[in-house]
C-alpha cells in the first residue's frame, strides 16, 4: 500500500509550509516512539495518571433482553472522562521529546481539548485550544475545565462554528508556530501521519479488550462495536481485531434527525470521496465539492468527514458502518443508565443504540463488546434540554 494511504484513502494534501512539521512527526514516530524509554514513560502515565487498564463490564440486564452477552470497554473511567487521553498523553510525551514547548489542539465536544490541556499541564507544556463557537456554548463545562488546566481557549466564529472550522484555524496557527508547537491532533483523520499516529496511541483499547475477553470467556468476541466521529475510539478498538475474520466489526455514524436530506454526521453512509483537512476520505459534500454542514446531538460526532482508514475499511466491507439517529441515541443513553447504572457520553450512546436497535443482527448466544468511549457528565445540559423539557429543563 502506498505510504500514508489506506487503499484509495489518506495521503497528505497540505500547503508546502506544513510538510516540515509533518515530516518531523514521521521521524519521531520512527526514532522515538519504539524506544524502550518512551514506551516505559508512556505506560507509566497511562497506568498511574490516566487509570489504565480500563475494566470490561458485563451488562447482565441488557444481555438478558438481547439474547447475547453485552460487554462494555470502560474508556469512560479514564481520567478526564474519555478515550481521548490515551492519544494526548502519547502525543504530549512525543512533543516534549521533540523539543516542543507548546501543544495546540482543536476540539469539538471539548473532551480532546480537556485531555490535551491535562496532558500539557502534567508534562509542563503550554496549551492553546481552538473550539467552534457553537461547541463553546454547548460544552461550557469542558471550556471551564480547559481554562482551569491552564489552556487558552479560542472560540472559532468562521463557517458552521463547529469542529471542521476549529481544525482549519488550528492548521493555520500551526503553520506559523511550528518551531515551538506540536499540533496534538484529536482523531484518526487529517494528513499523514496523523491517522496512523492517533491509531497507534488508541490501539491499546483493542489490545486490552482482546486479552480481557480471552481471560474472561476463553475466546475472542463475536462482534465489536464503536461510534465513529473522526474515528479514533473506533479504530483503537478495531485495530486489534481487523485480521480476525470471525470477529464482526461495526462502526456507528450519527444520522442526525434521520429525515431524508437532514444534516447528519454519516459520511461513510451518506457521503462521497473528496479531500478535506489534508486527506482523501469520505465526506459530506455537494455536487461542487463544497462541504455540507454536519449535525449530531453529540458534539463529538459532528464532523463532515471521517478518518481515511475507516473510509477504506468501509469500502472493502471488512467493517460494517451503521447509522443511529439523535432520538435513538438519547433512548440508549436512558436505557444504559437505568439498566446498568452507567451514564454514557452521547457519542458512545450511538454505539449502544445500534446494538439495542438491531437485535436481529447480533450473534445470538455470543459476545458483543461496545466501546464506551466516554462518560456523560459533559452532556448534562443537552440531556436536560431533550429529556426533561416539561420540567423547564430541570432534571
Ligand atoms: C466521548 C467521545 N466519544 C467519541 C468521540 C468521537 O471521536 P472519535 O471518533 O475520534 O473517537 C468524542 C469526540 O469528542 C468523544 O468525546
Amino acid at each position: 500500500m502506498k505510504k500514508g494511504y489506506f487503499g484509495d484513502f489518506g495521503g497528505r494534501f497540505v500547503p508546502e509550509l506544513l510538510m516540515p512539521p509533518l515530516m518531523e512527526i514521521e521521524a519521531a514516530m520512527r526514532d522515538i516512539m519504539p524506544t524502550q524509554a518512551f514506551r516505559h514513560e508512556l505506560d507509566d502515565l497511562l497506568h498511574n495518571f490516566a487509570g489504565r487498564e480500563t475494566p470490561l463490564t458485563r451488562c447482565d440486564t441488557l444481555s438478558r433482553e438481547l439474547g447475547c452477552t453485552l460487554w462494555l470497554k470502560r474508556e469512560d473511567l479514564l481520567h478526564t472522562g474519555a478515550h481521548k487521553v490515551n492519544n494526548t498523553l502519547g502525543q504530549a510525551l512525543l512533543a516534549r521529546r521533540m523539543g516542543k514547548t507548546r501543544l495546540v489542539a482543536e476540539t469539538g465536544a471539548g473532551q480532546h481539548g480537556v485531555a490535551t490541556a491535562a496532558a500539557a499541564a502534567r508534562l509542563g507544556l503550554s496549551c492553546i485550544v481552538f473550539m467552534g463557537a457553537v461547541d463553546v456554548e454547548r460544552q461550557s463545562a469542558n471550556v471551564m475545565r480547559m481554562k482551569l488546566l491552564g489552556a487558552e481557549v479560542v472560540p472559532v466564529e468562521s463557517g458552521t462554528r463547529t469542529l471542521k472550522d476549529a481544525i482549519n484555524e488550528t492548521l493555520r496557527y500551526w503553520i506559523a508556530e511550528q518551531g515551538s508547537t506540536h499540533y496534538c491532533f484529536g482523531t484518526a483523520a487529517g494528513p499523514h501521519p496523523f491517522p496512523t499516529l492517533v491509531r497507534d496511541f488508541q490501539a491499546v483499547i483493542g489490545h486490552e479488550t482482546r486479552r480481557q475477553m480471552l481471560e474472561r470467556t476463553g475466546a475472542l468476541p463475536d462482534m465489536v462495536v464503536a461510534c465513529v466521529g473522526g474515528g479514533s475510539n473506533a479504530i483503537g478498538m478495531f485495530h486489534a481485531f481487523v485480521d480476525d475474520a470471525d470477529v464482526r466489526i461495526v462502526g456507528v455514524e450519527a444520522a442526525g434527525t434521520g429525515e431524508p436530506g437532514c444534516y447528519n454526521s454519516a459520511p461513510i453512509n451518506l457521503g462521497s470521496p473528496g479531500v478535506l483537512h489534508g486527506n482523501r476520505t469520505m465526506l459530506l459534500q455537494d455536487g461542487d465539492g463544497q462541504i455540507l454542514p454536519s449535525h449530531s446531538v453529540s458534539a463529538g460526532l459532528d464532523y463532515p468527514g471521517v478518518g481515511p482508514e475507516h473510509a477504506h475499511l468501509g469500502a472493502t466491507g471488512r467493517v460494517v458502518y451503521g447509522m443511529v439517529t439523535d432520538t435513538q441515541a438519547l433512548a440508549a443513553f436512558k436505557a444504559l443508565t437505568r439498566a446498568e447504572g452507567i451514564i454514557p457520553a452521547l457519542e458512545s450512546s450511538h454505539a449502544v443504540a445500534w446494538v439495542l436497535e438491531n437485535p436481529h443482527l447480533l450473534p445470538q448466544g455470543g459476545n458483543v463488546v461496545v466501546n464506551l468511549s466516554g462518560r456523560g457528565d459533559k452532556d448534562m445540559d443537552i440531556v436536560r434540554e431533550h429529556l426533561f423539557p416539561s420540567l423547564g429543563g430541570k432534571a
